[in-house]
């Protein structure tokens, strides 16, 4: 064979290799943030096509033991990072978290996948809240949820550790963290963000965290539970609306309602709230010009 198209067929297989694992195997995750959002936009028709959840799995392996983890918190609030099309608040809300006066906030970086989210989760009402926001800095407080999970996610976000760090740091004490960590044969394609188990393990032991407990779920994931060090909070503590409990991605001042969106008091900065989907990301945008 003639030596240079050897060379531009190796070139052109090995491009195309390269696209494959960054686009599809990796989903974009080397090429930062924006880019797995993206990828997830394409994707976000057809995602619970692909996906196939059982109702019945999610609430058995899933949403059914981390209630019973909250057994005795009164109305307890709930963030999910990387919530995609809301997979977690709905299997959460189907196990009657609202019936408990619990609150769950859905955060994710993809406005595709948020819409579809609010387009399952809408009968719901303010039950549930979605907001639009890089899971590597959470606009939250300290210690402000009763629970924080991430599911089938952490690999796709550039610096994991990073994110389950903010996660506990998010967590009130004694809270309840849930969080998958991907294994199996694709896990080695994605080195630096999918774990390896006893790297993992050590990873969440050293965070504040008790009872640290990770099994096998799915071919791909381990699933890990664990709770935050410290006395669990008194009940009754009181939930509020995860809106209300943002904070502005720019100065970290409190969000507020304003019209038909939020406001920062401090700076002044305004935050689209649209068709219930907070939007912080816009404004993020703007301060680095
Ligand atoms: C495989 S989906 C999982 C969605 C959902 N947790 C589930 O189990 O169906 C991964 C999700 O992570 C979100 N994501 C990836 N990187 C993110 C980041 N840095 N901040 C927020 N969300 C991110 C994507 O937009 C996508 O919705």
């Amino acid at each position: 064979m003639n030596p240079v198209w050897f060379l531009v067929g190796g070139g052109t297989a090995g491009l195309a290799l390269l696209v494959y694992w960054q686009m599809i195997v990796a989903e974009g995750t080397y090429l930062g943030p924006r880019v797995v959002a993206w990828t997830y936009d394409l994707v976000a028709s057809r995602y619970d096509d692909i996906k196939q959840f059982n109702p019945r799995d999610e609430s058995w392996f899933v949403a059914g033991p981390l209630l019973r983890a909250l057994d005795g918190v009164e109305r307890p609030l709930v963030l999910d990072v990387a919530t995609g099309t809301g997979r977690l608040p709905l299997a959460l809300l189907r196990e009657h978290l609202a019936a408990r006066g619990g609150r769950i906030a859905g955060l994710d970086l993809s406005p595709g996948m948020l819409r579809r989210a609010r387009a399952k989760l809408r009968l719901h009402g303010d039950a549930v809240r979605l907001i639009r926001h890089d899971a590597s800095r959470l606009p939250f407080e300290d210690g402000t949820f009763d629970a924080v999970t991430c599911l089938e996610s952490l690999e796709f976000m550039p610096r994991p550790q990073a994110v389950l760090r903010e996660m506990v740091r998010v967590l009130a004490p004694g809270g309840v963290l849930l969080v998958t960590n991907r294994v199996g044969a694709e896990a080695r394609f994605l080195p630096g963000r999918a774990l390896a188990r006893p790297h993992f393990q050590a990873l969440m032991e050293a965070l504040p965290l008790r009872e640290v407990e990770i099994r096998p779920w799915q071919a791909s994931y381990d699933l890990s539970t664990a709770r935050k060090e410290g006395a669990a909070r008194p009940p009754g503590s009181g939930v509020r609306d995860p809106l209300l409990l943002l904070l502005c991605p720019a100065c970290g001042g409190r969000l507020a309602r304003a019209g038909t969106g939020l406001a920062c008091p401090g700076c002044t900065r305004h935050y689209a709230l649209d068709d219930g989907i907070a939007d912080l990301v816009i404004a993020r945008e703007r301060i680095g010009t």
